[in-house]
């Protein structure tokens, strides 16, 4: 028998302990909980603490999503951690590899910001569609709370950290229905988390700059308009590549940015709120990790079922963004 299709066979979470309140935030800026939770839906995030490392998070997150799926860490062919905010900027992923033992796999990093479970998912599927690998672990883990300027209302309140994973294994039947990915780098400047280095000269005429990078800087506007108009249109791409309708989809699984966003985007594609997945208000934007985590606890708790069909967007930094249709198991 030839495998040649893609199923989705565990998901796992793990956030800090530590919980960042809209009122901590009103102690720190001029903001309140009345105007976060009305523009954003937002009530508290999860926080790493200072010796905490996105190891740790990626590891737990991936030690769910194995245990989920009923598969050894040692029958993990591809491990790929889509992550913005690395331990170790030479990748993070060989780490969590060690720490979880899944020893024959190869494990790297990817960065596409918000996006990046996302690209991460589709990629790990071509692998398998291949027939290269057999199983994949795909984590998405985000620790923006090293890279938030605290004293910035316009950003400081958005933003959370945690780790989500989900296991791919290769099968007769495709559960992966269809993708869309984009990207448009003219639009990079509306959100960033870019180098800002200080230079250091070597010698005569040979200097250098040393590393550093500055804090999150975000024109909310432009990445709100964005999101709104780009996010359905991809959905409705993938919707058509996959011969699929509206109605058909069970869950709506966006990246979880802002309430609004998630809302505004249902309405416009008819999706009633009752099949719209949200932890925005627990959680609040945990970039990389955010689709999973959304997804971890209604499959844990038995209401997204097997076979199911899932629509899912990300979208951010880059800008990137796309979408992609699956079924559950
Ligand atoms: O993961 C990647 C994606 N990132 C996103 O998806 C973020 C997308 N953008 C958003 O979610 C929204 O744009 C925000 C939540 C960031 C901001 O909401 P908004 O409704 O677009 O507010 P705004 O930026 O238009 O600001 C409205 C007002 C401004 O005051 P003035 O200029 O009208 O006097 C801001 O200075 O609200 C002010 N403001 C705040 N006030 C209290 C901005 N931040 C705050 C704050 N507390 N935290």
């Amino acid at each position: 028998m030839t495998l040649q299709g893609v199923k989705f066979t565990g998901v796992g979470a793990a956030t800090p302990s530590q919980c960042l309140t809209n009122a901590h935030l009103s102690a720190l800026v001029d903001t309140s909980d009345e105007w976060i939770q009305s523009r954003t839906g937002i009530q508290e995030r999860h926080v790493a603490a200072p010796e905490q490392r996105l190891v740790d998070l990626a590891s737990e997150a991936a030690g769910a999503a194995l245990q989920m799926a009923g598969l050894e860490p040692t029958a993990v062919d591809l491990l790929i951690l889509a992550t913005s905010t690395p331990d170790d900027l030479f990748g993070t992923a060989c780490l969590v590899q060690t720490r979880i033992g899944a020893v024959n796999a190869v494990a790297f990093d990817l960065t596409a910001a918000c996006s990046g479970f996302l690209f991460a998912l589709v990629t790990a599927a071509q692998y398998l569609r291949t027939g290269a690998y057999r199983s994949a672990l795909v984590i998405g883990g985000d620790i923006l709370s090293r890279w938030v300027d605290w004293g910035d209302r316009r950003t400081c309140i958005l933003f959370g950290d945690g780790a989500g994973a989900m296991v791919l294994q290769s099968s007769d039947v495709d559960q992966l229905l269809s993708f869309e990915l984009r990207s448009d780098g003219r639009l990079n400047e509306h959100l960033t988390l870019a180098f800002a280095g200080t230079p250091q000269t070597l010698g005569e005429n040979l200097a250098i700059a040393q590393g550093g990078f500055a804090p999150i800087a975000m024109n909310g506007r432009e990445v709100y308009r964005f999101a709104v108009t780009q996010v359905p249109e991809v959905i409705e791409k993938a919707l058509h590549r996959a011969g699929c309708t509206v109605e058909e989809i069970d869950w709506l699984v966006l990246h979880q940015a802002n309430q609004r966003i998630l809302d505004a985007v249902a309405e416009r594609l008819g999706i009633p709120q009752e099949k719209v997945i949200s932890n925005v208000g627990q959680c609040g934007n945990t970039s990389a990790a955010s689709i999973p985590l959304a997804l971890a606890a209604p499959i844990q708790q038995g209401h997204i079922q097997s076979g199911d069909l899932i629509a899912t967007a990300g979208f951010g930094a880059g800008l990137t963004w796309g979408a992609a249709l699956f079924r559950w198991q």
